[in-house]
This record gives C-alpha cells, sequence and structure tokens, in this order.
C-alpha cells in the first residue's frame, strides 16, 4: 500500500494533518490526539468504512440517520448522551465516519460535549473530502433555516480513503464535482488534468491555504462560499431534492451572470463558467423547472451570509471576492439569463 499524502491545515497550536490516499483510514489511529483512553465512532448504517477504522483505542459505534432531518439539535442530543453511555471523559475522542452530514453533526456534538473534546474526521464521500471535513465548521439546523447552530471545532485529523468512492453513488459523486468545480474557478487550476489522490490532496490544499489565512471567515474564508447563494437558495426552494453540490454548481453559473450584470466579468468568463461546470465536469447548469425566481431572490436575501442587503461572492478583475449592496435588478435579470431544464430535462433532483 502506499503512502498517504499529507496536507497540513496550518492553524498555530491547532494545526492538523489531513491523509489522501487509498487505505488511508488504516493510519486512522496516528491522527488520535496522545491520552485519549477511548472513543466514539459516530457514522451511518451501512457504511462500509467503518468497519475498516481502529482508533487503536476501545471505542463503540453509534449510528445516527440519514437525510437532512438527522442535522438537528435532537441528534447532538442523543449523541452526547451515547457518549456518556460509552464513557467519554473530556480527555477521549470522537471519530466521524462518513459524508458533510456525519461530520458536521458529530463535530458539533464534540465541540460542545464536556465543553468540546477531540474529533478526528474520516470523509467517506468526495463533498466530505474536498469541503466538509476540512476547516473546523460544525453545526446543525433549525427548521428556520440551515447551519443556524455550529461551532468552529477543528478535527485532530482528517482521513480521505479513496477506497470510499468506489462504491459512492454517482449522485454523490456529482455532488463532490461541483464543489471541486468552485476550486477550478478560486485557483484556475486544471484540477482534472491530475490523478484523484493529487486531485483530493490539491483541493485539500486550496482549502487548507483559505482556512489557514481566515479560520473563522472574517473575510477571505468567504471565498469558499462561491456559487453558494444561490446554491442555498434553491436547495430550500426543491425542499432538499436538489443536493448541495448540485445546487453549488447551477449557483457558480448563475454568480458569474451576476458578476457580468455588475460589469465585474465578459460575456466571455460566463461561457467558461458554463463550459467548466456543464462540460468539463459534466454538471446540470440549468435552474430546475416551475421555480418562482421572486421566492428565490428572497432566499438568497435571507442567506446568512447577505451581511448588508444581497451580498454575493463574485468573480471580478481582482479574482474571486465578497460584494456586499449588490442590486436586486442584477440579481433578477441574472435569473431571466440562467438556462432552465425543460420539464423532465436534465437538471437533476431526488423525486
Ligand atoms: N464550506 C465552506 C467553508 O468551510 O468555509
Amino acid at each position: 500500500m502506499t503512502s498517504p499524502i499529507t496536507v497540513r491545515v496550518p492553524l498555530a497550536d491547532r494545526s492538523y494533518d489531513v491523509l489522501v490516499g487509498r487505505g488511508a483510514a488504516s493510519h486512522v489511529a496516528s491522527l488520535i490526539p496522545a491520552g485519549v483512553r477511548r472513543a466514539v465512532v459516530v457514522t451511518q448504517s451501512g457504511n462500509p468504512m467503518s468497519a475498516r477504522v481502529d482508533p487503536g483505542v476501545p471505542y463503540t459505534v453509534v449510528e445516527i440517520a440519514d437525510g437532512e432531518d438527522a442535522k438537528s439539535l435532537a441528534t447532538i442530543e442523543f449523541l452526547c448522551r451515547r457518549f456518556v453511555d460509552a464513557g467519554l471523559t473530556r480527555s477521549d475522542c470522537v471519530i466521524a465516519v462518513g459524508g458533510g452530514l456525519v461530520t458536521d453533526v458529530a463535530g458539533f456534538a464534540a465541540s460542545v460535549y464536556h465543553r468540546g473534546i477531540a474529533v478526528v474526521h474520516v470523509a467517506t464521500t468526495l463533498l466530505g473530502m474536498v469541503d466538509a471535513a476540512i476547516g473546523g465548521k460544525t453545526g446543525v439546523n433549525l427548521p428556520e433555516g440551515k447551519n443556524l447552530v455550529g461551532a468552529f471545532w477543528q478535527p485532530s485529523g482528517v482521513v480521505c480513503d479513496l477506497d470510499a468512492l468506489d462504491t459512492l453513488p454517482e449522485r454523490e459523486m456529482r455532488c463532490g464535482m461541483g464543489e471541486m468545480a468552485k476550486y477550478h474557478f478560486l485557483t484556475g487550476d486544471d484540477l482534472l488534468a491530475l490523478d484523484l489522490p493529487d486531485r483530493v490532496a490539491r483541493c485539500v490544499a486550496i482549502k487548507a491555504d483559505v482556512v489557514g489565512s481566515d479560520e473563522r471567515e472574517s473575510g477571505r474564508r468567504a471565498i469558499l462560499n462561491y456559487g453558494h447563494t444561490l446554491a442555498h437558495a434553491l436547495e430550500i426552494a426543491t425542499d432538499h431534492r436538489m443536493a448541495h453540490g448540485e445546487a453549488v454548481a447551477v449557483g457558480l453559473c448563475y454568480a458569474a451572470r451576476v458578476a457580468a450584470a455588475l460589469g465585474r466579468v465578459g460575456d466571455a468568463r460566463v461561457h467558461e463558467h458554463d463550459h467548466v461546470v456543464g462540460v468539463a465536469y459534466g454538471l446540470s447548469t440549468e435552474l430546475p423547472q416551475g421555480l418562482d425566481p421572486e421566492l428565490l431572490v428572497s432566499l438568497m436575501g435571507r442567506d446568512k451570509k447577505a451581511l448588508n442587503g444581497l451580498t454575493f461572492v463574485l468573480d471580478g478583475p481582482e479574482g474571486v471576492e465578497t460584494v456586499a449592496g449588490v442590486p436586486e435588478d442584477a440579481v433578477r435579470l441574472a435569473l431571466t439569463q440562467m438556462p432552465t431544464a425543460p420539464s423532465g430535462g436534465r437538471a437533476r433532483m431526488q423525486p
């Protein structure tokens, strides 16, 4: 077995390693902090990677439910109570084995249990590997909105075991590709030219660099939300039938049109977005049919990243950056310029 690629997330005394490669899960014990005497593995039913994780200390496995409804405060209470049952103390450790939902929820539970205990993430989806498991954002939803309760809680280490991708459903792969396309526009890197381990490691390194420069999103980290303002609105407007990465893919093409409406980029850059997302990454760039544009505008205004009226992360002469005070006219115009899926067409949503 080849050694995993190691990418460091540089956060002073909270720096940590991300191990990327086939079979990387067998290295999880090397990421467990000294002094840990027991662990709880948090996962979901049927995740084959949980059987491969051996933290090297006694451990208990706890499963949480699938689906966005599991991303709730009720699940946090459930997990903390299981941590008590398992005898976890302040110096013990949680190991999250799964996609973004599992690492967000288990990470948040670890951040509040005994006022914060160690967590190691074993990401088993592409989206988790290139985004959710890296950077310490954890949290759950409220009925009023996504990710409204959470904490910045950095893991002690992250594993991206590429073996998990062999059995990942195609739709989940597409969701990861949506976030990967985002990195293309943040850096101009041709990620698709790299082999899979280098591609995932490069995405991790891009995110690690951004997080290392602005851990708590007081500035630069917001660029990681490129494409996300429309994406969050689409997820809510479709009642999560449109998955996050699918919505980000469409959101990237939309953000390019908003930037063009403001004169920040030209038509060629809009076409480049459509080409990269739609052709190179093979993702749908279309709005689903039948969505009320006014609902989308109102949801975009409510996005929690909107600090001052409509705030977007937009491309421009200086690259991708946060732009406040975007006029609603530009937001509406860009919506009219988006391709829309024909009835029964290719905009992909879960039934
Ligand atoms: N997913 C965006 C971030 O971690 O900041």
